[in-house]
């Protein structure tokens, strides 16, 4: 059995439908997920991720991305890179052909076009419109409240997987992150334990939302060790959420979501804010699932 599951609706719909299609080929986990962020970076019509994404506030893009293995513990990420997509394909490349876990700006963008990735400008006409909306109508407020609607961008992926020697679990997450942030700000999705984490020994978890609050909650290992403390995938994203709302006041006014996958292929999520829409696709029939905003204390 091979369990998917992939972030918001739209480009999320992208990314399981290419990462189904890669499996049905026959591809590994790992370049399942890596062929479903590929595609919905790609895409120029979606506000989500990689091509067409929302800028920084100086109208740039700055690209994040990470992947984790749970056999091997090996992860490989990128952060605020500009100028080359799919970025996913960068932090494999750091994953499995470099001794490091990341890295950063122009070096992972040295790094990238050192590999063979093309330099490109990323900014299509749409995103330079929406950029230039924001510049020419920004005060405080506006910015705050843009960059909690326009920040539902960020795809991560896990799957998990049934072979011989046990479950295989996989995370991996690309995201432009929050819109208009500062130039050089780095939100969880790249960071490994607080964007994704996968340990075959229990299963995988993943982020998405406000990074800044789910990086201090450390919020995909935060789950992964509650499923090691036998909690089912359900009830450990709501512990996580728990905590965060009562921890972390600020994780109240912004969507913050956690997800995970167990080794049998049970799942779960919960949100700080908002109703948060999951795919999950079991045996390659994609579905779309939404979980409610959590209470901060169980019912
Ligand atoms: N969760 C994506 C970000 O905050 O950058």
């Amino acid at each position: 059995m091979t369990t998917i599951l992939a972030t918001w609706n739209e480009p999320g719909k992208v990314a399981i439908e290419a990462a189904w299609a890669a499996r049905r080929r026959g591809a590994d986990l790992i370049s399942c997920l890596e062929a479903g962020l590929a595609a919905a970076e790609k895409d120029p019509t979606l506000v989500a991720i990689g091509l067409g994404s929302l800028p920084n506030a100086d109208g740039e893009l700055e690209l994040d991305a990470s992947m984790m293995d749970g056999r091997t513990l090996n992860a490989g990420a990128v952060c605020a890179v500009r100028g080359i997509v799919p970025v996913i394909s960068v932090a494999r490349r750091v994953m499995e052909r470099t001794p490091h876990v990341m890295l950063a700006g122009e070096q992972a963008r040295r790094f990238a076009i050192a590999e063979g990735f093309r330099p490109e400008n990323l900014m299509t006409p749409a995103a330079i419109e929406r950029y230039e909306a924001w510049r020419h109508d920004r005060s405080l407020e506006r910015e705050y409240v843009h960059a909690i609607e326009e920040s539902h961008d960020t795809v991560t992926m896990l799957a998990v997987e049934s072979t011989p020697e046990g479950p295989h679990c996989v995370a991996a997450s690309s995201t432009s992150g929050l819109a208009f942030k500062l130039p050089g700000r780095v939100g969880d999705s790249p960071i490994v334990g607080a964007g994704i984490y996968a340990d075959d020994e229990v299963g995988c978890a993943g982020a998405t939302g406000m990074g800044e609050e789910l990086w201090k909650a450390c919020a995909s290992f935060r789950t992964v060790e509650n499923l090691r403390r036998g909690y089912t995938p359900q009830e450990a994203c709501n512990d996580t959420v728990r905590h965060m709302l009562r921890r972390q006041p600020r994780s109240r006014e912004f969507p913050c979501v956690v997800f995970a996958l167990g080794r049998d292929g049970s799942y779960g999520a919960a949100s700080t804010l908002g109703d948060f829409p999951l795919w999950v696709g079991v045996d390659d029939v994609p579905r779309l699932e939404t979980y409610p905003a959590l209470s901060a204390e169980p019912a």
